[in-house]
C-alpha cells in the first residue's frame, strides 16, 4: 500500500475521540504518528489516565467556535470527526440526533472550506441502506433510502461530503462501517452492540439474551480491521479516492445463533434466548451482506478477520481483561 508522506506538520484532531471507535483509534494513530501529533477530545473533562497518553481538549463538536479554537491552538491540519448520536439512541431522540450528526459535520467541513484544516475524515455506516436496497452483496451503487433517522444523517452527510469535495476541493474521505466489534471500549447506542456484549455476557454468566432474533444477519467487522481501514484511507494518495461519499466496507456476515456457536466452540455450556426489541425493525431494513468491490480496487482494501479469528481474539483479550479487575 502507497502511503502519503506524514510530514512532521501533520496534526490530528479526533473528535469524539473516548467513543468505542475514538478510544482504539487514537491510540493506534498515536502510535503511528506520534503522541502529541494526535489530539483527543470529548465532552467531558478527561482523567489523568487519559491526559498521561497525549494532548486532550474538553469539546463540544456542536461549539464552532471552541472547535476553531482547538484548531488554532494545536496547528491541526486533520479532523477526525467520530462524535454523533448512533441508530438506536437516535430513534428515541431524533431531533438531537440530527442536529448533532449534521451540524458537528458542517462544522468541520466549513473549516476545511475557510483553509484552516486540510483533510477530513468522517464516518458513514451501513444505515444508508434501506428496506429497498438488495440486501445481499450490498453494491456500492445502488437504491440509498434509509428508514432510521441515523441513516438519513449518513446519506445526508456523504452528500454533503461529496458535495464540498467537488464544489470546493475539500479533502474528505468516509467508510460506511458495518457493525463493529471490539474488546477495549464500550459501544454507544447501536443496533449491533448485542454482537459487543455477547462476549462480555459470555464469560461472566454463560448466557446472553439478544435483541436481535434468530436470523438477523447483519454486515459486522472486528474493530482492528476497521481501525486499520480508517486509517489506510486517510493516508492514501487524494487521486486513489474516487468516491467522495463514502465507501462500502466490509468484514464478515453473522446472525445471531452464528456468533453464539462460534462461541459455544470456546465455552461449550454458552447458551442464547432472544427478546427482540425495537431494534430488530432497525437491523431488517439493513443489508445482510456488503459488496466492497470499489473500496478493494481503489485504495486496496482488504480484511484480516473472520467470525472464528474474531471470537478467538475477543474471548482471550477479555479473559485477560477480566483477570486484571
Ligand atoms: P460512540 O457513541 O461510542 O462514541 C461517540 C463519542 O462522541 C462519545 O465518546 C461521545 O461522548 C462523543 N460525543 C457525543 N456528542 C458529542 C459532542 N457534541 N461533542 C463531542 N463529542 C461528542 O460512537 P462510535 O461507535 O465510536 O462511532 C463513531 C462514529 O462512527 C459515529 O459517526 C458513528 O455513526 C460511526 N459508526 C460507528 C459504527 C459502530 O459500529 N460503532 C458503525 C458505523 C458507523
Ligand atoms: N453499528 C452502528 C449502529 O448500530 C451502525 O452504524 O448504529
Amino acid at each position: 500500500m502507497t502511503m502519503d508522506i506524514f510530514t512532521p506538520m501533520e496534526k490530528i484532531l479526533v473528535v469524539g475521540s473516548s467513543g468505542q471507535i475514538g478510544t482504539e483509534l487514537v491510540a493506534e494513530l498515536r502510535k503511528q504518528f506520534g503522541q502529541t501529533n494526535v489530539v483527543a477530545s470529548d465532552l467531558k473533562p478527561a482523567d489523568a489516565d487519559q491526559l498521561a497518553l497525549g494532548p486532550y481538549e474538553q469539546l463540544d463538536a456542536l461549539d464552532k467556535d471552541r472547535l476553531f479554537a482547538v484548531v488554532k491552538q494545536h496547528g491541526i491540519t486533520q479532523i477526525y470527526l467520530l462524535a454523533a448520536l448512533l441508530s438506536a439512541t437516535a430513534e428515541k431522540n431524533p431531533m438531537f440526533a440530527w442536529k448533532l450528526n449534521m451540524e458537528s459535520l458542517f462544522h468541520v467541513l466549513e473549516l476545511a472550506r475557510e483553509k484552516h484544516i486540510k483533510k477530513i475524515y468522517w464516518p458513514s455506516s451501513i444505515a444508508v441502506f434501506g428496506t429497498t436496497t438488495p440486501q445481499e452483496n450490498t453494491p456500492q451503487f445502488t437504491v440509498i433510502e434509509p428508514a432510521t433517522v441515523y441513516g438519513i444523517s449518513k446519506q445526508a452527510g456523504e452528500r454533503w461530503c461529496e458535495w464540498y469535495f467537488h464544489k470546493h476541493g475539500v479533502d474528505t474521505r468516509s467508510l460506511r462501517y458495518p457493525g463493529l466489534i471490539g474488546w477495549k471500549s464500550a459501544p454507544g447506542g447501536g443496533t449491533t452492540d448485542y454482537a459487543v456484549h455477547i462476549y462480555h455476557e459470555a464469560l461472566k454468566s454463560r448466557k446472553y439474551t439478544s435483541f436481535l432474533k434468530q436470523g438477523t444477519t447483519l454486515p459486522m467487522m472486528y474493530m482492528p480491521d476497521a481501525i486499520r481501514a480508517t486509517i489506510q484511507i486517510m493516508e492514501s494518495p487524494a487521486e486513489k479516492i474516487k468516491i467522495r461519499g463514502a465507501y462500502n466496507l466490509a468484514g464478515m456476515s453473522f446472525a445471531p445463533e452464528e456468533i453464539a456457536a462460534s462461541i459455544q466452540k470456546h465455552i461449550p455450556d454458552f447458551q442464547i434466548s432472544y427478546a427482540p426489541d425495537f431494534r430488530q425493525a432497525i437491523a431488517d431494513s439493513w443489508p445482510k451482506s456488503i459488496d466492497d468491490t470499489e473500496a478493494r480496487n481503489h485504495w486496496g482494501w482488504k480484511p484480516e478477520f473472520d467470525l472464528e479469528k474474531m471470537t478467538t481474539d475477543m474471548l482471550v483479550n477479555l479473559k485477560n481483561l477480566y483477570a486484571k479487575v
